[in-house]
């Protein structure tokens, strides 16, 4: 069952565009397309950045296996939307994942998709606005969703209240970019936007820098492990970034 933690209101003019857009990119899926997921099928659009985004969760999916093995390891997938990884997370019978998000027709979707798993929950909240205050995950995941914060560090602070001890951050599917690259990467936005026909919408997508993200504590595994593999296959990627607790706070 889908869970009320943040007041709609306020929310709802955001969400209408948002989903504006993306049902413009054809990126708003039925039922049965989320269960698929990240299994997207070849002639579909955007099937080619799924088969990014399915690497990208499965490296990920395979080093919170390994790093944390209890059956009672609790996630929280922030940014959900349909909840396709929250659930993805959830079917090695070891981690309890909850998936948070602000667009309440895409946690519909997910929990008409996935409410049938046993370890899987969805709530509607503001993480931002203090939705999970009190509560605590050893491992918190944001997967395309980054661009959607404005200020990366008041984003970072706020999961790192929400971690437990040893607990870590991970971001995947963000593009991040050089210092220098921002403000063309910016223009870019604005000018795909305006041809879309939600101009406004480029004030709700952000970019964010490798260095921001390093001088919060991140590092990037994908830049430490594959960069030469990747580029070799010629397999585009985004960065990986981890936080751990520790090192996040001493930073
Ligand atoms: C592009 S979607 C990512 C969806 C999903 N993680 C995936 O892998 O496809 C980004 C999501 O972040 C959510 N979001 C943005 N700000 C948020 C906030 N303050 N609290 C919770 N979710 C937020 C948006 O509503 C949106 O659904």
């Amino acid at each position: 069952m889908l869970r009320i933690l943040t007041d709609p209101q306020g929310y709802k003019e955001k969400e209408d565009l948002y989903l504006a857009v993306r049902r413009k990119e054809e990126r708003v899926m039925s039922v049965d397309q989320i269960r698929l997921l990240p299994n997207m099928p070849s002639g579909t659009p955007h099937a080619a950045e799924w088969l990014i985004r399915k690497r990208s969760y499965q490296r990920l999916h395979g080093y919170l296996h390994i790093r944390f093995s209890s059956p009672e390891t609790s996630i929280l997938d922030v940014g959900c939307g349909n909840g396709w990884m929250t659930n993805a997370l959830s079917q090695n019978g070891r981690f309890h994942a909850t998936g948070i998000d602000l667009n309440m027709t895409e946690l519909t979707l997910a929990d008409e998709a996935f409410s049938g798993s046993p370890r899987v929950r969805f709530a509607y909240g503001d993480i931002l606005g203090g939705a999970l205050s009190g509560r605590t995950f050893d491992a918190i995941v944001l997967a395309s969703s980054c661009q959607y914060f404005s200020n990366l560090a008041e984003l970072m602070e706020t999961l790192r209240d929400l971690l437990q001890p040893g607990g870590e951050i991970h971001v995947i599917d963000t593009p991040f970019y050089m210092d220098d690259k921002i403000p063309q990467a910016r223009e870019r936005s604005r000018a795909y936007y305006h041809l879309l026909g939600y101009p406004d919408m480029a004030n709700c997508y952000f970019h964010h820098s490798h260095n921001e993200m390093r001088r919060l504590g991140g590092v990037d595994l994908n830049a430490k492990r594959i960069p030469f593999l990747a580029k070799l296959l010629q397999r585009p990627q985004f960065p990986w970034f981890k936080m751990s607790r520790e090192v996040f706070s001493d930073g």
